[in-house]
């Protein structure tokens, strides 16, 4: 694949990943990008015209059923996005002959490893959500053995849409004191950074069938909330500092269960592109907000 005049079709218009990938586009790349209200991935139909109409040579897909909570009372709409729409954006990109970039997650492993998972482990989701884009994954693999590449990540933060960094600094202002869940831990992932690797992705040649992406390191969600809290002070997004209370996933609750470790080994796409500290990322956004 070359970069000049390359057509990329991006899914998932309005997500944050999308976002972050129209406003760090290389110049030459031409970009469509299309949302929920031009493509309703529940509707095969759509998927197939819309690919057909916007004909390109890369697709992106961005687009998903992200709510990791909601997914496990909501299953068959998790699967409907995460699989079925999968499954049907692999078939009209193999008809056209377009190569699929399809983003996946952390989420798929069970977090019983204390090593960060390399693209070689076997997945086993926990949760709604990890099952439904493992699915997806596999649906992917199967129908398009050649031309298309699955992305993991984990964690995304960004300026755009809902995310933990962005919810921490709402509650930060809004509260004296938060409770933060202090035994799962991942990476976190800037978006901007993704994107960077997923256009370094367009320009390749040749790609493998799976990648991991994510900032380097790991950290807990209590210490990863500590840090925003520091970094906010410091560049006086937040007025005064409040009381972050680390606590056990048991006494938070949530519905869905999170793997307690999820860092993935991104050994293979540092060749591509050098993967900075989530630290280094996550003060250049806080700057940028
Ligand atoms: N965010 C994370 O922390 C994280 C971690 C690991 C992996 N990932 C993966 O990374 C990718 C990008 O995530 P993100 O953070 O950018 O997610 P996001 O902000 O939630 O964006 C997902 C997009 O999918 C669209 N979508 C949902 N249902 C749809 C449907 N039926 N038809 C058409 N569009 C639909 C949504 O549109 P509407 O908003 O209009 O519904 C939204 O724009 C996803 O594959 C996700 O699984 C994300």
């Amino acid at each position: 694949m070359t970069n000049s005049r390359l057509k990329v079709l991006i899914l998932g218009k309005s997500g944050q990943l999308a976002q972050a990938l129209i406003a760090n586009k290389p110049t030459p790349i031409e970009c469509v990008a299309l949302g929920h209200l031009d493509i309703n991935l529940a509707v095969t139909g759509e998927i197939e015209s819309a690919i057909t109409t916007n004909r390109a040579d890369i697709i992106i897909n961005t687009a998903a059923y992200t709510q990791v909570d909601l997914a496990e009372s909501e299953p068959s709409l998790a699967f409907e996005i995460n699989a079925l729409a999968v499954e049907n954006i692999a078939k009209a990109a193999r008809n056209t002959n377009v190569h699929l970039i399809h983003l996946s997650t952390d989420y798929v492993f069970d977090g019983k490893q204390s090593t960060p998972y390399t693209i070689f482990d076997t997945p086993h989701p926990i949760n709604i959500y990890g099952a439904s884009k493992l699915t997806g994954e596999k649906a992917l693999r199967q129908c398009m053995p050649v031309g298309s590449t699955t992305v993991r990540t984990s964690s995304v933060y960004s300026q755009y849409g809902n995310n933990f960094v962005k919810t921490m600094l709402r509650l930060m202002r809004e509260k004296s004191e938060i409770k933060v869940i202090s035994d799962q831990i991942s990476s976190p992932t800037s978006a901007k950074e993704l994107a960077r690797f997923l256009w370094m992705l367009t320009e390749q040649e040749s790609l493998s069938p799976l990648y991991h992406w994510c900032d380097s390191g790991k950290t807990s969600w209590y210490q990863f909330a500590v840090t925003i809290q520091q970094l906010a002070l410091k560049y006086g997004k937040l007025e005064k500092a409040i009381s972050i209370i680390p606590i056990s996933s048991q006494e938070y609750g949530a519905a869905a269960l999170r793997p307690p470790f999820s860092q993935l080994d991104i050994g293979q796409s540092q060749a591509l592109l050098h993967s900075k500290p989530w630290q280094e990322n996550l003060e250049s956004l806080i700057k940028r907000l």
